[in-house]
């Protein structure tokens, strides 16, 4: 991290300024220390420990204090502590005759000195220690300085991170509301097909309805010019009970297809449930001219399941091709249901739009979609994902622009280890 050095006053600037107090009872040795250091450093002297503190109360910017340790009224060490107390930066130092141990223990411990120089000082040792002190002093000036940079910085960057936190909060709020908005216009193009649905069950039951209509009329007429045909009344008969049955059934489908899902697991024919979501669908398919080729290999095995669930499956595959065979050559969707090794192999194709390479790997994800605003919302595959990996199964898809797309779904065969996929739906 950078901190801004620069904020910190350059040591050459300030050292050429640098305050010394110097405390002596002896006036000789004040002028001594004036005459040797009053030209390196701004000197300041007192003669005793209550003029020294009254200069160091007045002088906030001292560097360092140097005191003798023999006065009458105040030791020097006396003097440093009660310094340390008002102002722990200064330097501190003490002059002090070898043979005083105790006071230099006492110093050290008390007065919290730096360095003791012995008495009579020299000239060369004396002016070293000052240097150094004054060296440690602004060192330490500038290491709080730094300190306070970086508490500065440092509240920055926890007011940043708090905006950030919020800003990542602001984002998931509006992101839910997008979502939410999507889901509204998902349910909204739901109900655009189902009018369409709606549109093509009509078909679906209007056309046995007109036969058995026509029935009606001619027997009726047949019956006013006395021409009953008993033998023909009798197919007609038939025809119109199998045509009955074929509604009695869509409706049948529709009421179970409409009912709130139970998770109900049971054995399954896949063929079966894809031709309950042909039902919804043949119509739109016809109108479009699309081709529905199916193969089913012999003795194919039933899979464990959930009918409703499976059917949606297929209803969503077969939306998205719908979708992609707009306009397409020729179009077709295959549907090829065969089994291999106790897997159901199901591989539903089309020879539509097909899928950009970069797309491919996001087909799956929820609310990926290339369709325009208000006609796909990118739900379909994701929870068609959902219900395979449900049922213990696999989905993939291989797709080629301009060529088609083919998804393979694999589900295990009934009693195939498929009770997990059970307990997972029923739980
Ligand atoms: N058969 C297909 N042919 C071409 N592209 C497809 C096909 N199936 C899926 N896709 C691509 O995958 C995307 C995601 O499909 P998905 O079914 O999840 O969402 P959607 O169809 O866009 O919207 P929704 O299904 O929610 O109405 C589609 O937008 C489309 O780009
Ligand atoms: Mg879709």
């Amino acid at each position: 991290m950078v901190v801004g050095l620069e904020c910190v006053r350059g040591r050459e600037e300030i050292m050429a300024k640098a305050k010394i107090l110097y405390v002596d009872d002896e006036e000789i040795n004040l002028s001594h220390f004036v005459t040797f250091f009053g030209e390196e450093f701004d000197v300041l002297t007192a003669s005793n420990g209550q003029e020294a503190l009254g200069i160091f109360t007045m002088q906030p910017d001292l560097a360092v204090v140097v005191t003798d340790q023999r006065m009458p009224e105040m030791t020097g060490v006396k003097l440093l502590s009660e310094i340390y107390k008002i102002n722990p930066d200064p330097i501190r130092i003490i002059l002090t005759a070898y043979a005083d141990i105790f006071d230099i223990t006492q110093a050290i411990n008390q007065g919290h000195i730096y360095q003791y120089v012995q008495k009579p000082w020299k000239f060369d040792e004396l002016q070293r220690v000052l240097q150094q002190a004054v060296d440690k002093f602004y060192l330490l000036q500038e290491n709080k300085q730094l300190i306070s940079l970086l508490d500065e910085k440092n509240q920055l960057l926890t007011a940043a991170n708090k905006q950030l936190e919020a800003d990542l909060a602001l984002q998931q709020t509006l992101e839910q509301q997008r979502r939410e908005v999507e889901v509204k216009m998902l349910a909204q193009a739901k109900l655009a097909s189902l009018g369409e649905i709606a549109t093509g069950i009509a078909h679906e039951i209007n056309q046995p309805l007109t036969y058995i209509q026509i029935v009606l009329q001619s027997t009726g007429r047949d019956i006013d010019q006395g021409k009953l045909d008993l033998q023909e009344l009798t197919t007609d008969i038939k025809e119109s009970t199998r045509q009955v049955q074929r509604i009695s059934e869509i409706i049948h489908h529709l009421r179970t297809f409409g009912r709130a899902d139970s998770g109900e697991m049971v054995e399954v024919s896949l063929p079966e449930i894809f031709a309950n979501a042909m039902i919804l669908y043949r119509q739109r398919l016809r109108i479009q001219s699309i081709e529905v080729e199916e193969t089913i290999n012999p003795d194919l095995p039933k899979v464990f399941g959930n009918p409703i669930q499976l059917e949606q499956v297929f209803l969503n595959l077969l939306q998205n091709a719908f979708d992609a065979l707009q306009g397409a050559e020729n179009p077709v969707i295959t549907v090829d249901f065969s089994e291999r090794d106790g897997v159901l192999i199901t591989t539903f194709s089309d020879n539509g739009y097909g899928i950009a390479e970069d797309a491919i790997g996001k087909i799956f994800e929820p609310f990926f979609t290339t369709k325009a605003v208000g006609k796909g919302t990118g739900l379909g595959l994701s929870i068609v994902y959902g219900i395979v990996a449900d049922h213990n199964g696999t989905i993939e898809c291989r797709s080629q622009e301009g060529k088609g797309s083919s998804f393979t779904i694999t589900l295990p065969v009934s009693g195939n280890g498929n009770n997990s996929a059970h307990n997972a739906l029923t739980q």
